[in-house]
């Protein structure tokens, strides 16, 4: 029987929602095997984590912690049996503090159930008040607390789906769940709505995860659970079936389990090795894509659209932070090239507002990712409008690019480190090549085709000798470590990289920077110039570099101190700039490419002159899969 709900909370407090999860059963050590998996996952969260396990002779050892997940790591070394079967969390808090008690997993009261959560359980405050009237005491301040508590208050003994079942018609909101029951060692049970899940099936080997990256090697098949469905696994296998509990069949895929080039290569940080990365990167987004000889792109991920290609009359992009970035240079490219009007939109705002779109519109949808929560309700909301959807993703099966239809793979391999570098060039590279597929179909002629693609593969090259120029960055990173504010101004193609290098700025050194069109400043932020602020300006010698100077001659005035991006060549702005850094010459739509290189490069020097880590800031994730 579910639990009465008296009204929906709008308040959500203590979550413990933004999170990564993993189940294990098989003859590995369950602990090594969840610590693994959790290490994939940390990109989700890393405030708190900690797994529940059971030994083989049916005993269950909880281990949690602060922290991340080296933490635990370390914290679980005590552990030293043998363990079959367990799950694992690692945490993002949304409220309430990231302490080893609101760390998941969760006991319920009387010891029965253990559950870890990815999500938000919305109408907790009301379920939980119901609880604590029938006796039940709480021990954390998380939302997920309540759904352990609903579960036991269910369960009766062998009978965990069933549980599982009646404990979440009674809940709102979205979730990822691994749940096990004491006196069941050997049982897993998952559900999901809102929050990925993927079930991993092996030799002698059954778990689940936030998302594959975490199955373990052993796993060769999978398949991913749709909302309200729930799995239940055990040594005899695996049953799929819906919240009414009735059976359901999965198409079950073929996995290749794949080490990721995810160690440093000799880099102290990940932030640096994937910016060095980008001249590789770039390449392997637009190879086997371009016809140099015909001044054309192939795109197969928009074949299933090719034949509508030319009946749109507008496009709209959504993202949020740096694709959402990538997504204003994607407008510049598409408006210059092919003409068509292009909005770019914040996916938490697009979802929430009454978006004008329909079949005219074809939405582009950008994700690092692929998992980003109000991204993937974005594109729900375009489909539902009757929007044709691609999507611009880097992570392959994951959950945008899943529901999509279709779309673009950036390839860009693993990106570690929370503030993105090398998706953002490749997700400009992705749209240039689809502005100029656009473009072929209008006013773009042949030739013209052909030095574009020409550009781009120079691209590659050209980036390296950004790159060349890092130590004289570094040296700057010293002088700036002091700094409490920075403003990065730009124009036209390199007002997004302004936005970009700003935030860069933020995220990692926690210096507080703001992105600006540059003749915009005039209205508000010169206010903030004062002797000895740094300004970074991006001014590459195209079209309106003549007013990007006057904009710096007024930022001189006020003793501020400049900081350009130049084209390689341009020495007569160093009479204007305190220290210019040069960027090769290129086409100006494919200028942002280069640009952006020193910006991620000074963000990236900054933090560790400061002493920070820069793969992990703090209260920052890689990926947010709450909204
Ligand atoms: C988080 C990350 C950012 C990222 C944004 C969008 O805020 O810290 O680096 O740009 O999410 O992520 P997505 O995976 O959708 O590109």
């Amino acid at each position: 029987m579910a639990v009465p709900l008296i009204f929906r909370s709008s308040v959500m407090v203590c979550g413990a929602s933004m999170c990564g999860i993993v189940g294990y059963i098989g003859d590995k050590n369950a602990r090594t095997i969840l610590v693994e998996g959790l290490k994939s996952l940390e990109y989700r969260g890393y405030d708190s984590a900690g797994f529940a396990v059971f030994s083989a002779d049916g005993r269950l050892e909880l281990c949690k912690t602060e922290g991340k997940i080296s933490a635990l790591e370390k914290k679980a070394a005590g552990l030293t049996g043998h363990y079959t079967c367990g799950i694992a969390h690692t945490r993002w808090a949304t409220h309430g503090a990231a302490t080893e008690v609101n760390a998941h997993p969760h006991i319920s009261s009387d010891g029965r159930i253990v559950l870890v959560h990815n999500g938000i359980i919305e109408n907790y405050v009301n379920l939980r008040r119901l609880l604590e009237a029938e006796g039940v005491v709480f021990r954390s301040e998380t939302d997920t607390e309540v759904l352990a508590q609903l579960v036991a208050k269910f369960y009766e003994p062998g009978r965990l789906v069933e549980a599982v079942t009646s404990a979440l018609k009674s809940v709102q909101g979205t979730y990822g769940i691994a749940v096990m029951a004491t006196d069941m060692p050997g049982t897993i049970v998952g559900a999901r709505n809102g929050s990925p899940l993927v079930v991993g099936i092996g030799e002698g080997t059954w778990c689940l995860a936030s998302d594959k990256s975490a199955l373990p090697a052993e796993v060769s098949k999978l398949f991913y659970l749709e909302d309200t469905e729930l799995v239940c696994l055990d040594d005899d296998g695996y049953r799929t079936m819906s919240l009414e509990n009735v059976e359901i069949r999965k198409e079950v895929l073929e996995f290749q389990y794949e080490i990721e080039h995810a160690d440093k290569n000799g880099y102290p940080h990940y932030m640096l090795k994937e910016i060095f990365e980008q001249p590789r990167t770039i390449a392997d987004c637009f190879r086997g894509r371009i016809l140099p000889e015909q001044g054309m792109v192939k795109l197969g991920g928009l074949a299933a659209i090719e034949d509508r290609l030319r009946d749109f009359s507008r496009i709209v992009i959504t993202a949020c932070g740096t694709s959402w970035h990538a997504a204003l240079v994607g407008e510049y490219l598409i408006e210059e090239l092919a003409g068509i009007p292009v909005e770019v939109e914040y996916a938490s705002e697009f979802r929430y507002r009454n978006p004008v779109i329909g079949p005219e519109t074809l939405v582009l949808v950008i994700s690092q990712s692929g998992e980003t929560a109000d991204t993937l309700a974005a594109l729900r909301e375009a489909k539902m409008r009757g929007a044709t959807v691609a999507g611009i993703v880097n992570v392959t099966g994951s959950t945008i690019a899943r529901e999509s239809g279709c779309g673009i793979y950036i390839h860009a391999g693993p990106e570690k480190s929370v503030a993105s570098t090398k998706a953002f060039t490749s997700q400009v590279t992705a749209l240039a090549l689809i502005a100029l597929r656009l473009a072929r179909m209008s006013k773009m002629s042949g030739s013209q085709g052909m030095s574009f693609i020409q550009e781009l593969m120079r691209l590659p090259e050209k980036m390296e000798r950004v790159l060349e120029q890092a130590s004289a960055i570094r040296a700057l990173a010293d002088e700036f470590k002091g700094q409490s504010n920075c403003l990065y101004l730009g124009r036209g193609f390199h007002f997004p990289v302004a936005l970009e290098g700003a935030l860069k700025l933020k995220e990692v050194s926690y210096i507080h920077a703001e992105g600006y069109p540059a003749a915009e400043m005039k209205h508000g932020p010169i206010a903030l110039i004062e002797k000895g602020m740094p300004v970074v300006v991006v001014a590459p010698r195209y079209g309106v570099y003549e007013k990007v100077i006057s904009n710096i001659e007024e930022i001189r005035a006020r003793k501020g101190r400049v900081i350009a991006i130049a084209t390689e060549g341009d020495e007569s702005i160093r009479r204007h700039a305190d220290v210019v850094f040069h960027v090769p010459d290129v086409i100006e739509p494919l200028s942002p490419l280069l640009t952006v290189v020193p910006l991620q490069l000074l963000a990236y020097y900054i933090t560790v002159a400061k002493g920070l880590d820069p793969d992990m800031p703090r209260n920052l994730a890689k990926s947010v899969t709450v909204e």
